[in-house]
C-alpha cells in the first residue's frame, strides 16, 4: 500500500485548493458548531484569567505547571445517548480517568500515534493549519498544489522546491518539545509499547525515546537512496545533508539521479518497520494516545481503528478530527455507535503540551517533564 489519501492526488489537489479558498468561512463554521454544540464541555482557561465555565465535577483541569502562561484546555464531557455506558465514565473528566488507568496498571503497554502538531511548539510548522501551516504557504516554490512538494512525479521533474524545504527543516536545529518528553517518560517508566509518528523531524530521538520503541511511519532524514530504477543505491546522511546545506541537488555517482532522503512521498510505500510492527502492537495495545494529527493522510490514520474494541483511546488536538464517515473504526467521542459499542474515547481540545502537562501532574510527573524540557531549550540556547 502506498501512503495516500482517500482521494486521488488530483482530487487532492482540488480538494486544497477549495479547502485554502473556504478557510475564512470553516473557521467561523467551527467557531458556530463549537459554540452551538449540545455537548457539555468544560473549557479550562488558566491560569490568567479565571475561569468562567461552572465546573460541575469540581477538578479544575487546569495546568499550573505552565506559570504565566494563558492555557486553555477543553475536556469533552459527551452527553451520551441513553443505554452508552462510557468506560472512562466515573472519574472527574476523561482525563482524570486516563490517568487512573495508567496509574492503576490497568495501562501499560500505550501507544502514541502523533503527527506535526507535537512540534509546531518547537517552531516547526505543520502542514494543513489554515495561515501558519505548510501547504498554505508554499506560494514562493509556485507549486501546481501544495502536497507536489512531497510527491515523488513533480520531484523527479522539479527537485528543488522539496531540498529548500528540507534545509529548512532539517533536523538538528529544533528542541524537543513538552509532547515529546511526555512520550519519554512513558518509555522511562515502561509503559510505552510503541511511538508511531508521521514526523520527519526527529525529535522523539532527541528526546532521548529509544529508536526501538519508535517506528516513524513517513521516513526519515536518517538514510538516503538514489532514485533511479533499477539503482536504489544508498548513501549515508552525512553525504546528502552536506549537499542539501550547500544547495546542491544530490546525485548518484552511480547512475546520476536524484538521491532523496528516505522520506516517504505521496505514491511511495511506507517503511517496512511500519507494516512490520503495527500488527502485533495494536492488538497487545491497551492505551492509544492521537496527537497533533489531523489524522487525514492513509493509511496511518486508520490504525486508531486497529485497537482492540474496549481499549481507551484519547486524542489531543487543537481540532476534533478523526470521526465519521471517512473514519469507519475511528473516534466516537459522543457515543453515536450506541449502547453495542464501547464508548472508550476521550478528547481534549488545545495545544498538546499542555495536555501533556496537565496529564503528566494528574500522574505527579510535572516536575520531572518540566525539568526536560527546562534543559532542551538551555541546551539550544547555548
Ligand atoms: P497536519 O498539519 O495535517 O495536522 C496537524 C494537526 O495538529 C492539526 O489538526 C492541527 O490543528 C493540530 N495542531 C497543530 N499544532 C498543535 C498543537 N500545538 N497542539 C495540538 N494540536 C496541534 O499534520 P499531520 O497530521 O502530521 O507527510 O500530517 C500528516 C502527513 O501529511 C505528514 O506526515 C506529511 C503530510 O503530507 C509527509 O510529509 C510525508
Ligand atoms: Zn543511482
Amino acid at each position: 500500500p502506498t501512503m495516500g489519501h482517500e482521494s486521488s492526488v488530483d482530487d487532492l489537489a482540488r480538494d486544497l485548493e477549495e479547502a485554502l479558498r473556504l478557510d475564512d468561512k470553516q473557521a467561523d463554521r467551527a467557531g458556530d458548531s463549537a459554540a452551538s454544540g449540545s455537548d457539555a464541555e468544560s473549557t479550562h482557561t488558566a491560569p490568567s484569567s479565571p475561569d468562567s465555565t461552572p465546573e460541575p465535577e469540581g477538578s479544575p483541569d487546569t495546568d499550573s505547571a505552565a506559570a504565566g502562561a494563558p492555557v486553555t484546555l477543553t475536556v469533552h464531557r459527551p452527553l451520551l445517548p441513553a443505554g452508552v455506558t462510557s468506560l472512562l465514565a466515573g472519574a472527574n473528566s476523561a482525563l482524570d480517568a486516563i490517568a487512573e488507568r495508567i496509574q492503576s496498571g490497568m495501562a501499560k503497554r500505550i501507544i502514541v500515534m502523533a503527527g506535526a502538531g507535537i512540534s509546531t511548539a518547537a517552531g516547526i510548522p505543520d502542514f494543513r493549519s489554515p495561515g501558519s501551516g505548510l501547504y498554505a504557504n508554499l506560494q514562493k516554490y509556485t507549486l501546481p498544489y501544495p502536497e507536489a512538494i512531497f510527491t515523488l512525479d513533480y520531484f523527479r521533474k522539479k527537485p528543488k522546491p522539496f531540498y529548500v524545504l528540507a534545509k529548512e527543516l532539517y533536523p538538528g536545529q529544533f528542541a524537543p518539545t513538552a509532547s515529546h518528553f511526555f512520550v519519554k517518560l512513558l518509555a522511562q517508566r515502561g509503559l510505552l509499547l510503541r511511538h508511531y509518528t508521521q514526523n520527519i523531524d526527529c525529535l522523539e530521538r532527541a528526546a532521548g525515546v529509544e529508536s526501538s520503541l519508535i517506528v516513524e511511519a513517513h521516513g526519515s532524514f536518517h538514510q538516503a537512496h538514489c532514485i533511479g530504477s533499477g539503482c536504489g543505491k544508498e548513501f549515508p546522511q552525512d553525504w546528502i545533508r552536506e549537499r542539501i546545506f550547500s544547495d546542491q541537488t544530490p546525485r548518484c555517482d552511480r547512475c546520476s539521479s536524484l538521491v532523496k532522503p528516505d522520506i516517504t512521498f505521496f505514491g511511495e510505500g511506507l517503511p517496512a518497520r511500519f507494516f512490520d510492527m503495527i500488527g502485533g502492537d495494536f492488538a497487545a495495545c491497551d492505551m492509544l494516545t492521537v496527537m497533533g494529527t489531523s489524522l487525514q493522510v492513509q493509511p496511518f490514520a486508520s490504525l486508531v481503528g486497529d485497537v482492540g474494541p474496549s481499549v481507551p483511546r484519547l486524542l489531543i488536538n487543537r481540532e476534533r478530527v478523526g470521526e465519521g464517515a471517512g473514519h469507519p473504526r475511528g473516534f466516537d467521542f459522543d457515543g453515536r455507535r450506541g449502547a453495542g459499542a464501547v464508548h472508550r474515547d476521550a478528547l481534549v481540545l488545545g495545544d498538546c503540551d499542555d495536555a501533556c502537562r496537565l496529564l503528566a501532574d494528574k500522574l505527579g510527573w510535572a516536575e520531572e517533564l518540566a525539568g526536560l524540557v527546562a534543559g532542551a531549550q538551555a541546551q539550544t540556547s547555548l
